[in-house]
C-alpha cells in the first residue's frame, strides 16, 4: 500500500476514534425535548473541514459501523436505537462532510467570515434541520414545534463549529489533509 494511502487511512481512523470519544463524553439532557446536547458532532464537522467529501463519510460511516456492536452515540448509545427521537440528527451527520466539502469547493474563498458561513450551513444548520423533521415524526408533534425546539441547539452548535474550525487550522499548518 503506497504511503499516502495509508497516511489517508490513518486520518480516516483517526477521525473516527475522535467521534467515538466525544461519544463518550456523557449528554446533558433538555427534558422539554428528547435530544440531548453533545459534543460528538463537534467531531463529525472536524470530519468534514478536515477530511472531505468522501473520507469524511467513511469516517462517519465507520462511526456507525462501531455503533453496532459499542455504545458510540453519546445521545442514543447503539445504533440498535438508531429509530430514536435523536437519530435523524445522527443520520443528517453523514452527509455532513459532503455538504462542507461541496460548499468550501464550489466557493474556494480564503475569507474567514465566508468558510464558517459554509461550514455552518452544512453542519449545524442542515442537521439541526433534518434532526427537527424526523423528531416530530417520532415524536408525533408538529414540524414547527420541533424545529422551535431544535433551535436550542443553535447556538452550542455554532460554538462547537467554531472551536472545530479552530483546531482544523492549527493541525492544517502542520499537515494540509484537505481544503480549509
Ligand atoms: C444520538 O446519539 O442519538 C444523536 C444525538 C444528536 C444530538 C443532536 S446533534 C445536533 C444537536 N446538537 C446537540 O448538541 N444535540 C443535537
Amino acid at each position: 500500500m503506497q504511503k499516502s494511502r495509508i497516511q489517508s487511512n490513518l486520518n480516516i481512523a483517526l477521525i473516527s476514534t475522535v467521534i467515538v470519544i466525544l461519544g463518550f463524553i456523557p449528554p446533558i439532557p433538555l427534558g422539554f425535548i428528547p435530544v440531548p446536547l453533545v459534543l460528538q458532532n463537534l467531531g463529525v464537522m472536524l470530519a468534514g473541514i478536515l477530511l472531505g467529501a468522501k473520507k469524511g463519510t467513511i469516517a462517519i460511516i465507520l462511526v456507525f459501523l462501531v455503533g453496532i456492536i459499542i455504545p458510540t452515540f453519546s445521545g442514543s448509545l447503539t445504533l440498535a436505537a438508531i429509530t430514536s427521537p435523536s437519530s435523524g440528527y445522527a443520520v443528517a451527520w453523514l452527509f455532513v462532510p459532503f455538504f462542507t466539502s461541496l460548499g468550501l469547493q464550489k466557493f474556494p474563498i480564503q475569507n474567514s467570515y465566508s468558510q464558517f458561513f459554509i461550514v455552518w450551513l452544512a453542519g449545524v444548520l442542515f442537521v439541526d434541520f433534518t434532526g427537527a423533521l424526523w423528531l416530530a415524526y417520532a415524536t408525533q408533534i408538529s414540524i414547527y414545534s420541533a424545529i422551535l425546539s431544535s433551535l436550542i441547539f443553535i447556538p452550542g452548535d455554532t460554538l462547537k463549529e467554531f472551536i472545530a474550525l479552530i483546531i482544523a487550522k492549527r493541525l492544517l499548518k502542520i499537515k494540509p489533509m484537505s481544503n480549509v
